[in-house]
């Protein structure tokens, strides 16, 4: 085997993108593809190696579109806190997720901290097991973009109302946390991609370079311009080229 060429490496990382609309439930996800994306989560690092992670794969019709209704009913009270308070509601509302033909549900098992140096479990347990659930994540994503196929975020999952929901539907063991659901599948829709800050920007040579720092109101500005707050923010609609 040879290592991948590094270019298109980043370009494969480059062209992922957190797809929310078009999946096509009539094309399946085969065995194959669906095994090299959850070994690409079980290949993550983890602190302590660790491994916290857990997955559910669902392909139940049923079951998903229970999730996605159940998605679209807590999203109630998050719309109305945005709307209320800020004026406009800038969330990822869309549950075209419910066609993606197979549900990862990813678990995190927070007892695996006492894999950890005792210190590091006093001090970092939280952000430790959370960083390692992502890296899992993105790695899934990663390949799943490699093999053509689309995924997105839908964190809410983890939401109390949501989590408990999903654990008493899927009999989850209390211990268990639910961390994201990644659905994935065919899509004939990608958005185009969001802009990153320029490297320029960020990476600072040597030592933090002062004329990059910077204020509230540059922060404020990015914020409103270039996150899902501005009102170019594209939620995916463009179909795929
Ligand atoms: C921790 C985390 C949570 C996210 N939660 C959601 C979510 O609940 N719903 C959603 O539509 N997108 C969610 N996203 C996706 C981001 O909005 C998306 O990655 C970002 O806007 C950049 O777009 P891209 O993924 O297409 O590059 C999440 C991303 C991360 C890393």
């Amino acid at each position: 085997m040879t290592a991948t060429d590094p270019d298109s490496l980043l370009a494969m990382m480059q062209n992922r993108r957190s797809v929310r609309t078009g999946y096509r439930e009539d094309k399946p996800v085969s065995d194959a593809d669906l095994r090299l994306v959850l070994e690409a989560g079980r290949a993550a690092p983890s602190a302590g190696n660790g491994q916290p992670w857990e997955f559910i794969v669902i392909r139940e019709k049923e079951t998903r579109h229970a999730i996605a209704d159940l998605f679209k009913k807590q999203l109630q009270d998050k719309l109305e806190l945005e709307r209320t308070i800020r004026g406009k509601a800038s969330v990822g509302g869309s549950v075209g997720f419910r066609l993606a033909p197979v549900h990862i549900l990813q678990l995190g098992d927070p007892r695996t901290a006492l894999s950890f140096p005792l210190r590091t479990q006093e001090e970092k347990a939280d952000s430790h097991f959370f960083s390692s659930l992502a890296n899992a994540l993105l790695q899934m994503m990663l390949m799943a973009e490699s093999l053509g196929l689309s995924t997105q975020y839908v964190s809410d999952v983890s939401s109390p109302y949501f989590s408990l929901m999903l654990k008493h539907m899927l009999g989850i063991p209390r211990d268990l946390r639910v961390y994201h659901l990644m659905p994935l599948g065919y899509s004939e829709e990608k958005p185009e991609a969001s802009a990153r800050r320029p490297l320029e920007a960020m990476v600072h040579f040597e030592r933090y370079d002062p004329a990059k720092e910077r204020s509230q109101a540059d922060v404020e500005r990015f914020v409103a311009q270039g996150t899902i707050q501005s009102t170019q923010y594209n939620w995916g609609t463009s179909k795929k080229g």
